[in-house]
């Protein structure tokens, strides 16, 4: 599947940029399984941060944590990703960062332009020089066109001497298969 493609992808993309001890963060913790990837990754010393707005999937991640015993190393946030700076007060190693509607629920609730905007705004701040930050845009939905165009608009104008923006993509794809957006700081961006 897709789906499983680019999460895989992705995982192996940051990985080698995670290591025990980090500071993590899951913008959109949904089904739990990018918030235990990022917690079995940190350790025992580090610490998740994971966000969302609907109380189903905050659940859903407790409960997958639980059973793997990584609930510990999480801070399960029931709030917009927009608010990070309202609670993270350190500076970030890596953050995920999945658009779109939570597969197995509601498909009405999805991530918006302005709220995406702001929140990878912060989180660019958040992250220590040598972080990474991860993106995946599904966009076939209704809205999910703006918010592909709003995400580039902004990565596309990110000051190249300090952040390299990657993308992977399926040109040979007809329907609007996913793209992987993948951001790594090299220097401050201190007038963001
Ligand atoms: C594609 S799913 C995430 C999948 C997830 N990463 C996983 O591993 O299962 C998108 C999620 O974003 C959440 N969401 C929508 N708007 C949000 C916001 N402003 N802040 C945080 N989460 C949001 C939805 O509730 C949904 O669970």
């Amino acid at each position: 599947m897709i789906t499983d493609q680019v999460t895989t992808i992705v995982k192996n993309e940051i990985s080698p940029y995670i290591h025990e001890g980090y500071i993590a963060v899951d913008l959109t913790a949904g089904n739990g399984n990018d918030t235990c990837f990022l917690a079995e990754k940190i350790g025992v010393k580090g610490k998740v941060y994971a966000f969302d707005v609907q109380a189903i999937a905050i659940e859903e991640t407790k409960k997958k944590l639980e059973d793997k015993h990584l609930e510990d190393r999480v801070l399960l946030v029931h709030d917009g990703h927009e608010n990070i700076d309202k609670y993270i007060k350190e500076k970030i190693h890596v953050a995920m960062l999945n658009l779109g509607y939570l597969p197995s629920g509601d498909k009405t609730i999805i991530t918006r332009p302005k709220t995406t905007i702001c929140a990878i705004r912060k989180v660019i701040k958040l992250l220590e020089i040598g972080g990474v930050l991860s993106i995946i845009v599904y966009y076939g939905h209704a809205g999910g066109q703006q918010e592909k165009d709003s995400v580039e608009e902004v990565l596309q104008n990110l000051d190249e001497k300090k952040i390299d923006v990657m993308t992977i993509s399926y040109p040979n794809r007809k329907s609007s298969a996913p793209i992987i957006y993948l951001l790594y700081k090299r220097g401050n961006l201190d007038d963001f």
